[in-house]
């Protein structure tokens, strides 16, 4: 049997579509090898949202190649949003790679794979027209699962590549969401979390009437289903109507990814986001007002051209009184064919190390402070694993997506829900131990 071998990058989208190329290649009649040296196709799905990841896409193809050159038999085969973005570039470069599948080409990537069969070498980065269709695919579930509901961006923030890679925003049909969603359910899966570049744009362009917020509701109306979530919200889109669903609608988790990016309104206008900090700040708080324990998270850009240690400030401002509970920050980065691509990059590489460093250093200050409001507090967790040595200890999240290892003497199962008195609370994860009885469960 041949094996297929798949090496994943970038952002939960990849994770997913590397999901249905594995359930695509299993239907052909690959399995999955243990590891890199034993695969008969060798394939990266790549991502190019900074420069970094983009490079991390070179060093796994150079291994690709290694093994290539004991094996001349393998096929390498290059997926994702560097390949959308390079296309027939890579072909020519690389004569090892066989073949080059953009974020649209997974629809035909069986195709592609009958033509590398044969012995030919090709691209296929054609972009798709009309509604998002995926289908419904096979896959190892897992008890918290990812659902695409959506497919690229139309917001063009200045810095980003994203919408030049994945596209037009197209929604799913809710029709196509549910059913995909009951095939997790009747396989395990007791969370879901749903997956769009700006999930609060959802169902433009849809033949049905439908809202984020109604979406939302659908999906948790199945009984197997107990939670929800939700990744990206973009703050120009977040509505009143999806704070009351978080509010009201016990499945949806308090956890919200709500990207502020900087916190100078001058940045902010340069980068293209359409709102200001202190409407940001104005929708966090109301949402932190109507939703008992609510989690926050955001993404920052520092270093962006032009930003100058006032602007810098504002940003460290912004941490301090909105108080995340996570944060993910990155130096900027230049990407081809961006707007912000014709501004000079112009905060030398030390300064964004430098202000990337006190970002990092004041979230972590914040954090291990807030995070010690939950020590002697009791969580509701999902058990998502247990550990190896020691079989009555486990682990999963909390409602606000904080990892929670602790242990039970009752026996739990993955996807038992617990609740667990939280003894030691660190930065980034908490401890504790389950409760036996019912008691008040704190968010
Ligand atoms: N759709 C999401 C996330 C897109 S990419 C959103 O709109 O928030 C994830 C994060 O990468 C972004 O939020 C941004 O913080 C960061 N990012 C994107 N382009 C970048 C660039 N050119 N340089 C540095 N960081 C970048
Ligand atoms: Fe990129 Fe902005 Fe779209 Fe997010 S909203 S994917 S940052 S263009
Ligand atoms: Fe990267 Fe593409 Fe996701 S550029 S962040 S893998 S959409």
């Amino acid at each position: 049997m041949r094996k297929y071998f798949i090496h994943t990058m970038g952002c939960q989208m990849n994770e997913y579509d590397s999901q249905r190329i594995a359930s695509i290649l299993e239907k052909m009649g690959f399995v999955p090898a243990e590891t890199m040296e034993e695969g008969d196709y060798l394939l990266v799905n790549t991502c190019s949202v900074r420069e970094k990841p983009q490079h991390k896409a070179d060093s796994a193809i150079g291994r690709f190649k290694q093994i290539k050159k004991k094996r001349p038999e393998v096929k390498v085969g290059f997926c994702g949003c560097v390949a959308q973005q390079d296309g027939e570039k890579i072909l020519k470069n690389s004569k090892f790679i066989d073949f080059v599948v953009g974020t649209d080409g997974l629809d035909r990537l069986e195709e592609v794979i009958a033509c590398v069969e044969n012995g030919r070498r090709l691209c296929d980065t054609q972009v798709n027209d009309g509604e998002l269709t995926i289908g419904s695919f096979r896959r190892n579930v897992s008890v918290s699962s990812f659902v695409t509901i959506m497919k690229g961006c139309d917001n063009f923030c200045s810095y980003c590549i994203v919408p030049y890679v994945r596209g037009r925003e197209k929604s799913r049909t809710p029709e196509e969401i549910l059913t995909e969603v009951r095939y997790l359910a009747d396989n395990g899966a007791r969370e879901v979390t749903l997956l769009g570049q700006n999930v609060n744009s959802y169902g433009k362009g849809l033949d049905e009437k439908i809202s984020f917020p109604e979406l939302i509701n659908e999906v948790s109306g199945l009984d197997s289903i107990k939670r929800v979530r939700f990744v990206t919200s973009h703050p120009k889109d977040f509505s009143d109507e999806l704070i009351d669903i978080m509010q009201n609608n016990e499945k949806v988790c308090e956890y919200l990814h709500l990207p502020l990016q900087a916190g100078s309104d001058r940045i902010l206008k340069a980068m293209n986001r359409k709102y200001t900090y202190g409407h940001y700040r104005d929708m966090v708080m109301r949402a932190k007002e109507r939703i008992p324990n609510l989690a926050l998270s955001s993404d920052f850009i520092v270093g962006f051209p032009g930003e100058t240690d006032e602007d810098f400030e504002c940003t460290l401002n912004a941490l301090r009184e909105i108080e995340y509970d996570t944060i993910f920050a990155f130096a900027y980065s230049v990407r081809p064919g961006t707007g912000a691509e014709k501004l000079v990059d112009d905060v030398p590489e030390q300064t964004k190390k430098m202000r990337l460093a006190k970002v990092l250093d004041l979230q972590k200050e914040i954090i291990t402070r807030r995070s010690k409001e939950y020590e002697k507090t009791v969580v509701e967790v999902m058990v998502e694993g247990r550990g190896k040595k020691d079989e009555n200890q486990f682990s999963g999240r909390n409602r606000q997506n904080k990892v929670v290892n602790f242990s039970s003497e009752k026996e739990l199962n993955i996807g038992d829900f617990a609740k667990v008195y939280i003894t030691q609370a660190r930065p980034n994860s908490l401890y504790g131990k389950a409760l036996e009885e019912d008691s008040d469960v704190r968010g």
